[in-house]
């Protein structure tokens, strides 16, 4: 068989595949009805989805956690940015910042305490969400894209929560991430001491513990590395995903029985 025979056949495989079916929902050939569906089912183009099911906005059985959980989400971001004004994510100066902003600035101790508890409770609210979403089986077709995507989610909002524990940059927090982030160098295959670490070469300065620490141990470089990543990367991420998820939960429609 001729080789473009052979990656026609892969590609048509692949588009008709359950995985391909469970992101894509509509085929890429250059037809009319293609190209406007390119617009009006694109999260990008339309986050409000042009068109939706009836039972798709009838929502029950939700326990509110999704909801909940993001609404602890914005709690963070709006806590999180007063809180940015009177930080410096320098090893002279985190520690006395984060004093300062508690015990001298105007409504500090209740912006940095609503950001803890909030934070707190978003990692429990999605735990409950993912179990809510088990129980009632929503993750089977035509949501198990949608489930995905959740599981980007659960692992950015640990990473979240794991990120700014560092940030006051006091003996708990410098402790409590040295721990965490070795147990990084044990992992499969990106970790140095982890199972088939060989074959990618990991080594104690080239391996997901450096990637954390931003080098061989902990200090200043960790501390500004976790800030951005706290402040900036995984927020942007998480915002995207989260856009993506509301949107399939639209298009997909709700679980819950049609009434
Ligand atoms: C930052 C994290 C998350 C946010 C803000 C979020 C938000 C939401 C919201 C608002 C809903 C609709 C109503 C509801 O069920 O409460 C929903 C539905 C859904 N979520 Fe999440 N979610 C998150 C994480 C997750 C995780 C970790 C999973 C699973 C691994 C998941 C899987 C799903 C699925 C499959 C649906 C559709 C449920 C259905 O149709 O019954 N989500 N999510």
């Amino acid at each position: 068989m001729a080789l473009k025979d052979k990656i026609e056949e892969i590609k048509k495989d692949l588009v008709e595949s359950q995985v391909w079916k469970a992101i894509f929902r509509h085929g890429y050939e250059d037809t009319p009805r293609n190209r406007v569906l390119m617009v009006t089912a694109n999260v990008w183009m339309h986050l409000h989805p042009a068109k939706v099911r009836r039972h798709g906005v009838r929502m029950r059985f939700t326990w509110c956690m999704g909801g909940l959980t993001f609404l602890m989400f914005l709690m963070t971001v709006i806590t999180g940015i007063y809180l940015m004004f009177y930080y410096r994510p320098v090893a002279e100066y985190a520690y006395a910042d984060m004093k300062y902003l508690e015990f001298d600035m105007p409504f500090g101790m209740l912006m940095r305490n609503m950001h803890r508890w909030a934070a707190h409770a978003m990692v429990v609210f999605v735990w409950l969400h993912m179990f809510r979403v088990f129980l009632t089986g929503s993750y089977k077709p035509p949501r198990e894209f949608n489930w995905i995507v959740g599981v980007l989610l659960l692992v950015l909002t640990l990473l979240l929560s794991f990120t700014g524990y560092l940030l006051p940059w006091d003996q708990l927090s410098i402790w409590a991430v040295t721990v965490g982030s070795n147990m990084a160098r044990a992992s499969p295959l990106l970790g140095h001491e982890g199972p088939f670490h060989e074959f990618v070469g990991a080594n104690p300065i080239y391996d997901a513990r450096a990637f954390l620490f931003g080098g061989g141990e902990i200090g200043p470089h960790t501390l500004l590395r976790f800030y951005i990543l706290h402040c900036i990367f995984i927020p942007l991420v998480a915002s995207l995903l989260m856009a993506v998820h509301f949107w399939r939960i639209r298009r997909d429609g709700f679980s819950g029985p049609s009434l």
